[in-house]
């Protein structure tokens, strides 16, 4: 079971990093697959409820490689760190199948109730799913969800939800190009798309597509957020003048 994980974790580094030559080099040189090995043994040992131990075995790895990992984060299959220096995986992270992170990664909580034992019990930290690429140095905050297929930028700040597919830049990150979803399934290295991308008016309506369904989504949430208040489109008009949070992944895009 465990060799057969470590064959296919070998096999999505050698798929997805362009500079690994041979299997062995990946299996000696690369601190991103030594923290997974690490990590599935932390993992194993907190879920037998064994914390302080699992605390102690990921507290070495991240000695050793660089890479955080806290033991009670769910990671899937064929999960790549490349490189991966200064990566931080907190508690509550969920990561999908073939999720690439890059170094300087955090997957950082941020938690809506005061006290920090009510925050032991909550959600804290990202969910990454099936296929999604973080660049370099980008910072995912909050219980958001960066969805299937999405790519967030190198350097980029996350605290809302990344629609699947598309591509977040920025901070605060802001949707620059959603892929389709041909290449949505596909892998490409550092995330950059290829001269067969879609030409660039294509691109260009993809974006605005990107952008239409997260505004929709925020108007969703504004909605929600009168209604509570009693001040629904149903119960009246949108008087006054409010004072909205930053929509900041549905603000920017290619102009
Ligand atoms: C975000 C990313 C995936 C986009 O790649 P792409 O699809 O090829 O997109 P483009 O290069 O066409 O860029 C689209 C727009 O976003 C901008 N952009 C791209 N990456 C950006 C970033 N990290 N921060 C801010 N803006 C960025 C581009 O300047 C361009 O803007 P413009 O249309 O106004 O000119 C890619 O740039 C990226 O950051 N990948 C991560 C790479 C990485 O971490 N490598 C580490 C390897 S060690």
């Amino acid at each position: 079971m465990f060799f057969k994980a470590l064959q296919e974790d070998i096999s999505a580094f050698m798929a997805r990093d362009p500079a690994a030559h041979s299997r062995a080099e990946v299996l000696i040189c690369y601190p991103g697959l030594h923290a997974l090995m690490v990590y599935r043994m932390s993992h194993w040992l907190w879920g037998k409820d064994w914390r302080l131990l699992g605390r102690i075995v990921s507290q070495v790895a991240k000695f050793v490689t660089g890479i955080e990992i806290h033991p009670g984060a769910e990671i899937g299959r064929r999960f790549v760190i490349d490189h991966g220096n200064g990566v931080v995986i907190g508690e509550t992270s969920i990561i999908g199948d073939d999720v690439t992170v890059y170094q300087g990664v955090t997957l950082g909580g941020i938690a809506p109730a005061v006290d920090s034992e009510s925050q032991k019990h909550q959600k804290r930290h990202p969910t990454l799913e099936d296929g999604s690429i973080i660049g370099s140095g980008a910072q995912v905050l909050g219980p958001v969800v960066v969805g299937k297929g999405a790519r967030v930028g190198a350097n980029a700040v996350v605290t809302r939800d990344v629609p699947p597919g598309v591509t977040v830049v920025g901070i605060p990150a802001r949707v620059v190009m959603p892929r389709d979803r041909k290449k949505a399934k596909e892998f490409v290295a550092y995330g950059t798309l290829t001269e067969d991308s879609p030409d660039p008016v294509i691109r260009y309506i993809e974006t605005l597509r990107g952008q239409v369904h997260v505004l929709a989504g925020r108007i969703g949430e504004l909605e929600a957020k009168l209604e509570t208040c009693g001040q629904g489109p149903e119960n009246g008009s949108f008087d006054g003048d409010r004072e909205d949070e930053p929509t900041e992944i549905a603000s920017g895009g290619k102009s």
